[in-house]
């Protein structure tokens, strides 16, 4: 698969969880829990492999997005220092939804800048043949992405 699409087909599982979130009731505890849980295993997959393999790809192939590439993984930073907080943080807590909804403002932020400023840099470059093979790689990566999101490289940078 086409590296691009793959991510942003991450992007659009992400977003669905987050419009699951925002419809859950306010007191659906054992709801909210199970899709912050599943938001955390989505995210951390998806910044893993592209920390990983595409953003060093990119960097290399494109030298024009490495300050995009460099702000990219600060923002993974923030995201998954949030969702370490929000493992530990009880769904009953009066700051758990204030911090989902930081968490998704984050995301949705970084998502349209991948989307809209530099992946549209990296389809250009790269021809259509790397982008699958990078793709390819990145699938078979999943596997290998950790459980928890402070095992991902931008956390402890
Ligand atoms: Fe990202
Ligand atoms: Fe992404």
């Amino acid at each position: 698969m086409d590296a691009i699409v793959l991510l942003k087909e991450d992007h659009k599982v992400v977003e669905g969880l987050f419009k699951q979130f925002e419809k859950a009731g306010e007191r659906a505890y054992t709801e909210k829990r199970r899709l912050v849980d599943k938001i955390t295993k989505e995210l951390v997959t998806h910044t893993y492999i592209e920390e990983e393999i595409f953003y060093p790809a990119a960097r290399a192939k494109v030298p024009q997005t490495t300050d995009h590439v460099l702000e990219s993984v600060e923002e993974h930073h923030v995201v998954v220092w949030i969702l370490a907080e929000l493992e530990k943080l009880d769904p009953k807590d009066e700051r758990f939804d204030a911090k989902v909804t930081v968490l998704m403002e984050n995301v949705r932020h970084h998502v349209k800048e991948e989307e809209q400023d530099w992946f549209p840099q990296v389809r250009e470059a790269m021809g259509r043949n790397e982008l699958k093979d990078l793709g390819e790689r990145m699938d078979k990566a999943k596997a290998d992405a950790p459980a928890h999101p402070l095992s991902v490289p931008s956390a402890q940078q």
